[in-house]
């Protein structure tokens, strides 16, 4: 044994696991170049008079290069030489930068929202225990040995009020299916991988920290709390602390990427970190759900998630778990964010313990499924942050996401080989149908599609014994239209504008396609008033897909750029037939606009899998060539479309859509204004007892006046206790600080309710204190300064205040980048 060849590799090992991805965007520029195969980066770093830091991620020819701020080179200018070369195609002569394909100097952008939902404060629930599901629970703890104290409050694994409401995972634990095998990785603030409800499970060697730079990812800040949260709910040890994870077994890992600013180049990393181990990303985050919004992940992120189901999971493809989406109290909707519109995510909705859709849980076509989250009053019991703490207060699309994930780890583990499309498959073939009196549509191949539930919720045990015996899919083909143009003005009112595009048997037979999984349209739409818009899709069986609906609160002067939308409800279709768009404006008012143009992609099983290439990377250019096909619209008459309106808002709902983080709160109220034209769209009222006794903005709980007296009587009593004790507790720590300085990580957490998901806007002065933090943080002043690593500090003297501070205040662009 040559024991200093083993120190020294230990050593070298030590340094290129700090060194992995060091990056510092207050002091550095970043550039994400893309290369021809045999342009040596060094040599281009040197012409640019850049710094190479070394491959991006996983994707193909593609480099980072840095420089400091204050450091003088003309990379900007010569890129941007290049880039209008290569568009004149006339490159010759530049030496090695013939080499460079694609540029992008990286922008620092906001952080993603955290999707954890509207608190629900463990308010009465009407209905006792059964007694019988109590003891059958009772046994099956007895029979697999959970002793985890609060396996009993997690409902969502086994529900003895509600019965039926719950993932019926237990005949699936029985089979001895818990996950083995299967490694799932939390998108988001950390996870605390020292916790004795998850450390067992925790898988190191596929975590990483991108924000501090550390193999460590776990919580730093005050409110890192949401990733260990979702995390438990995937994979909590059954151990007798806490509770346990649907699939407690997996491995869970952390890719901590939303605690500070990043760049594409950061996240396009992170999702393809470590990506044939870490089998499932799960991701509880996205543009803020204002309503407003309309945001698709840029190229690079675009790449990466191709590059994921391409060769990830040794070829069968990474899956990504995204949140749908808090903001149906704001009217918005999942098909106007780029990341659960994609094809290559499982957009998981909310609903509550009682079965019922959640105010807060966005609906879109793009939706596949959903499941278990919080709402009449109670929400998911899970780990938190600590080495033995519980919550009891998870919520939001943020809680039901996860629960997807430990799902689909029991899928994993059951039928390893199922690739990314696989899985899709069997939610499209298992999900349940609930509240079956809404708005419910047959598909083609006989399932019900909802634009509220997707296929449905979530039944473990069904998915396990789908995934055991599916036959697995061809690979993935696809079929492009021409770009129709149409350079229309839309009418307003009960007039809608429906271009139509056939697709014949040869174009499909050409293109080696066989059946339908997603749809997509891309489509250009000049608009005053992007909220007025609406699209619907009809596909040659008739179904329509609500592609795009009205958004109250969307007044950008924008209309839709090369947007994607997607719908994943013509699953199963032959494809061939008439198509058509129906663009719409029912608002009668002073804003009208152009359908410009649109184009029709089907994505499904190939013919024949010997002869089916992969899709070709994402570029820059995939919508310029318009191979157009002119086309006159005709008149329809339309009903207004669904728009997303909640009739059960809480008490403030302002306050549950987003953090303060890259945009201001809405000012209260805002959520309740409604358009000044008529839109027939509120859900049916669920519930006769839903009489108000109070003010409409006070929740009745669904229950009669009689209850809501006695609930509001009895909140009343306790917040004056509360308010006793809290002055009480707050003046006896007060003495307690002076006298002793507190030194712990998560000082600022006085308690759970100032956690409120880290939103911070509510009212209160602690609240708002906390809210100040936040933005502090984002521009560079929080308590994590302190925890700042000695190099950083080194590093502080060519701090560019300006710029960063102005970067992290500044909203995301609109985005024009739809799904590829
Ligand atoms: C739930 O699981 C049980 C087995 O534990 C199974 O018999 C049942 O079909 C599953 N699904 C539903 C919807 O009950
Ligand atoms: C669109 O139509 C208008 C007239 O309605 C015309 O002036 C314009 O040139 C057309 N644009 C294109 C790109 O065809
Ligand atoms: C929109 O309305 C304005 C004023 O009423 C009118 O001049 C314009 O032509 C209209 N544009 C379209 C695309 O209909």
């Amino acid at each position: 044994m040559h024991i200093p060849k083993c120190l020294g590799f230990l050593a070298l090992a030590c340094l290129s696991a700090a060194k992995l991805h060091p990056r510092n965007h207050k002091t550095h520029d970043y550039y994400a170049i893309h290369l021809q195969p045999d342009t040596p980066p060094q040599q281009v770093a040197s012409a640019l008079g850049l710094d190479y830091e070394g491959k991006l991620g996983e994707l193909q020819d593609h480099h980072t290069f840095s420089s400091p701020r204050h450091r003088k080179h003309g990379a900007e200018g010569l890129l941007e030489d290049l880039r209008l070369r290569r568009r004149k195609r006339a490159l010759t002569g530049a030496g090695v930068l013939d080499g460079v394909l694609w540029s992008q100097k990286q922008k620092t952008k906001p952080r993603m929202e955290k999707r954890s939902g509207p608190p629900d404060n463990g308010l009465p629930v009407a209905p006792v225990a059964d007694a019988e599901a109590v003891a059958e629970r009772a046994d099956l703890a007895r029979e697999l040995t959970i002793e985890d104290p609060i396996f009993n409050e997690q409902w969502h694994l086994f529900n003895t009020m509600q019965l039926g409401h719950d993932i019926n995972v237990t005949g699936v634990w029985k089979q001895g299916i818990t996950g083995e095998g299967a490694t799932a990785v939390m998108v988001d603030d950390g996870i605390d991988m020292y916790s004795d409800d998850l450390k067992d499970n925790y898988f190191a060697a596929g975590s990483y920290d991108f924000n501090d730079d550390n193999p460590e990812p776990k919580p730093r800040l005050g409110d890192d709390r949401h990733g260990t949260r979702c995390a438990g709910e995937i994979a909590a040890v059954k151990n007798g602390v806490c509770g346990v994870g649907v699939a407690y077994n997996a491995k869970i890992g952390g890719l901590r990427i939303l605690s500070k600013i990043i760049t594409d180049e950061d996240e396009a990393t992170a999702m393809n970190y470590k990506f044939q181990d870490n089998q499932i990303y799960s991701c509880s985050w996205g543009p803020p759900d204002d309503g407003q919004s309309m945001d698709a992940p840029g190229l690079l992120i675009r790449k990466a998630m191709v590059t994921a189901v391409q060769q990830g999971r040794q070829g069968r493809g990474n899956i990504y778990v995204f949140a749908a989406g808090n903001g149906r109290g704001s009217g918005d909707n999942c098909n106007f964010d780029g990341y659960t519109n994609s094809i290559y995510t499982i957009t998981v909705g909310g609903i509550d313990r009682k079965g019922k859709q959640t105010y807060y849980s966005e609906h879109c076509a793009a939706q596949l499924v959903v499941t278990y989250s919080s709402g009449s009053g109670d929400a998911i019991h899970t780990t938190d942050v600590g080495v033995n703490q519980c919550y009891s207060n998870h919520g939001g699309t943020s809680a039901a996401a996860p629960l997807g994930a430990g799902i689909f780890a029991l899928a994993f583990s059951a039928r390893p080989e199922l690739t990314w499309r696989d899985l899709q498959h069997i939610l499209v073939l298992t999900g349940v149908p609930i509240n079956e009196d809404e708005d419910w549509d047959t598909t083609y191949i006989g399932r019900k599609f909802s634009h509220a539930y997707g296929y449905g919720k979530l039944d473990a045990y069904t998915i396990v014994e789908k995934a055991k015996t599916i036959d697995l899919l061809k690979p993935q083909a696809w079929y492009n239209s021409p770009w129709l143009h149409i350079n229309h003005s839309i009418p307003q009112g009960t007039d809608g504008l429906l271009s139509s595009f056939e697709v014949t048997k040869d174009h499909l037979k050409l293109a080696n396609f066989e059946t339908v999984e997603h749809v997509t349209v891309t489509m250009n739409v000049q608009h005053t008033r992007r909220g007025d818009l609406s699209v619907e899709l009809r596909s040659p069986t008739g179904l329509v897909s609500h592609l795009s609906v009205t958004r109250r609160l969307d007044e950008a002067n924008a209309g839709y750029v090369d947007w994607t939308f997607m719908s994943v409800a013509h699953w199963g279709e032959s494809g061939i037939g008439k198509w058509s768009v129906v663009v719409k404006d029912t608002n009668l008012n002073e804003h009208n606009g152009t359908f410009t143009d649109w184009k029709l992609t089907l994505w499904g099983e190939c013919i024949d899998a010997a002869n089916q290439p992969l899709l070709p990377m994402p570029t820059e250019h995939d919508d310029d060539d318009h191979t157009v096909i002119s086309t006159s619209p005709t008149f329809v008459s339309v009903k207004p479309g669904p728009s997303e309106t909640a009739t059960d808002f809480p008490a403030n709902p302002t306050d549950h859509q987003h953090r303060p983080v890259n945009a201001k709160p809405t000012a209260p109220g805002a959520t309740s204004t409604a358009s000044s034209t008529a839109l027939p769209d509120a859900p049916p009222d669920e519930d006769e007892t839903n009489t108000h006794f109070l003010p409409h903005y006070f929740p009745t709980f669904g229950v009669s006046k009689r209850t809501q007296i006695w609930i509001y009587g009895a909140l009343a009593i306790i917040v004056l206790f509360c308010a006793g004790l809290g002055t009480y507790f707050f003046i006896q720590r007060r003495k307690r600080r002076r006298s002793e300085r507190e030194d712990y990580e998560f000082e600022m957490l006085d308690d759970e309710d100032a956690m409120l998901n880290g939103n911070g806007a509510a009212g209160g002065k602690r609240k708002g204190r906390r809210a100040g933090e936040l933005y502090d943080a984002f521009a560079g002043e929080s308590d994590e300064e302190q925890l700042l690593s000695e190099s950083e500090k080194d590093e502080e003297e060519y701090r560019d205040d300006g710029p960063a501070s102005a970067e992290a205040g500044r909203g995301r662009s609109q985005s024009r980048q739809g799904e590829k």
